[in-house]
């Protein structure tokens, strides 16, 4: 077993009071006569079931019967929960990859329900300080699931209490001032993590080692974009015919999350032209008007191309150049408009920056390269 940190940065003296799920800590070095009482933990989002208010939760699957898509991923994960309950055991930690939008949040509440056990959401922005993942950390209960949204955004410090927290299920600390210094090991229940991250490869080593399953979620094809749109409405009472759900399935980017953001506009427009009722007219002429091409690419997609197209020649141009002439963080075109992108092989990646395909010149209206850069349809 590979050696294990301790928590020697920090002295942490702490005193946690569960009370349901109230937790007070007394924390870190800075303020260590500081009493934080956290009534409310501010870093953890509410439970899966809790507070379904937000659009996004009132229409999440809860099980895999009503989860579309991912079937392979789903098929693997049916036998380790099965596997799990029969040997009484919690479910090893589990690291989800892929772009935003395609259920990984979904996903670990579809575990979560599936495998009977609570869970708590936060995200690594949230666990900036070590007070932040200790207070979550001890306030789990015995196989409960705390899920970590965008995992790659971890600090060092939060990712060292981790490792033996998933590891061997302990946190490791000191307490008191150099000579008097004391190393404490705190117990904690066994649970399972859930990592998500779109940026599988900006995580580190020892924390990738640590997860025992790992998974890569997949764009969605237009077929299961077409069920999960019928879903929606079902659930909104939209009334949508079986076109109409095509319509916007095609359009969706193979991403559940923007075809359930777009059944919500396509709907007022059929409000206003089409007493509430979407068929594939209604929703081509209001995608027309929200600037979503036949691909579903938006303003952002088509002027970065664009651009790669007009000013450099079809490219390779580096991402900060890009960035800076589109107005856009280059952050948000990474994660954001460049997967689906690359995806279906309207933009490339080269050690010397992205370029453009001749599909590119063809969608969108320009002579291919060698023959002109003039733009001749838009
Ligand atoms: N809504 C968002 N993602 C979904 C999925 N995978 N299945 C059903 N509904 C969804």
């Amino acid at each position: 077993m590979k050696s294990l940190p301790k928590l020697c940065l920090y002295d942490i003296m702490y005193k946690t009071v569960k009370r349901g799920k109230i937790l007070s800590i007394i924390a870190d070095d800075n303020d260590f006569n500081q009493k934080s009482i956290v009534t409310k933990n501010p870093v953890v989002k509410p439970d899966f079931d809790e507070g379904d208010k937000t659009f996004e939760n009132s229409i999440r699957p809860k099980n895999f019967d009503t989860y579309i898509g991912q079937s392979s991923l789903k098929d693997a994960l049916k036998i380790t929960i099965t596997a799990a309950k029969k040997r009484e055991k919690t479910l090893d930690h589990l690291l989800f990859y892929g772009p935003p939008g395609l259920g990984k949040t979904t996903l670990a509440g579809v575990i979560a329900n599936e495998m009977g056990v609570p869970i708590k959401i936060t995200s690594a922005p949230a666990l900036e300080r070590p007070r932040d993942i200790i207070g979550i950390l001890m306030s789990l209960e015995e196989g409960q699931i705390l899920f970590i949204d965008e995992i790659h955004r971890l600090n060092k410090v939060a990712e060292e209490i981790l490792y033996p927290a998933m590891e061997d299920f302990y946190l490791d600390m000191t307490t008191g001032k150099s000579q008097t210094v004391k190393t404490l090991r705190v117990p904690l229940p066994k649970f399972t993590l859930i990592g998500a991250t779109t940026k599988a490869g900006e995580l580190s080593g020892p924390l990738r080692d640590r997860f025992g399953i790992i998974h890569r979620l997949e764009f969605y094809n237009e077929e299961e974009l077409t069920q999960v749109i019928k879903r929606t409405a079902q659930i909104l009472e939209i009334k949508i015919d079986e076109k109409g759900a095509k319509a916007i399935a095609k359009r969706s980017r193979g991403t559940p999350r923007i075809a359930n953001r777009l059944i919500k506009r396509v709907s007022d427009y059929a409000i206003v032209k089409n007493d509430g009722e979407i068929d594939e007219e209604i929703a081509n002429k209001s995608l027309d008007i929200l600037k979503i091409d036949e691909f579903g690419l938006d303003t952002t997609d088509r002027n970065l191309l664009r651009l790669i197209i007009e000013k450099y020649d079809g490219g390779p141009v580096g991402i900060e150049t890009i960035a800076a002439a589109i107005g856009e963080d280059s952050r948000t075109i990474e994660d954001v408009c460049e997967p689906f992108l690359l995806q279906c092989g309207l933009l490339q990646r080269t050690p010397r920056g992205r370029k453009v395909s001749p599909q590119t010149y063809r969608h969108l209206g320009y002579k291919l390269k060698n023959q002109s850069s003039q733009q001749t349809l838009f």
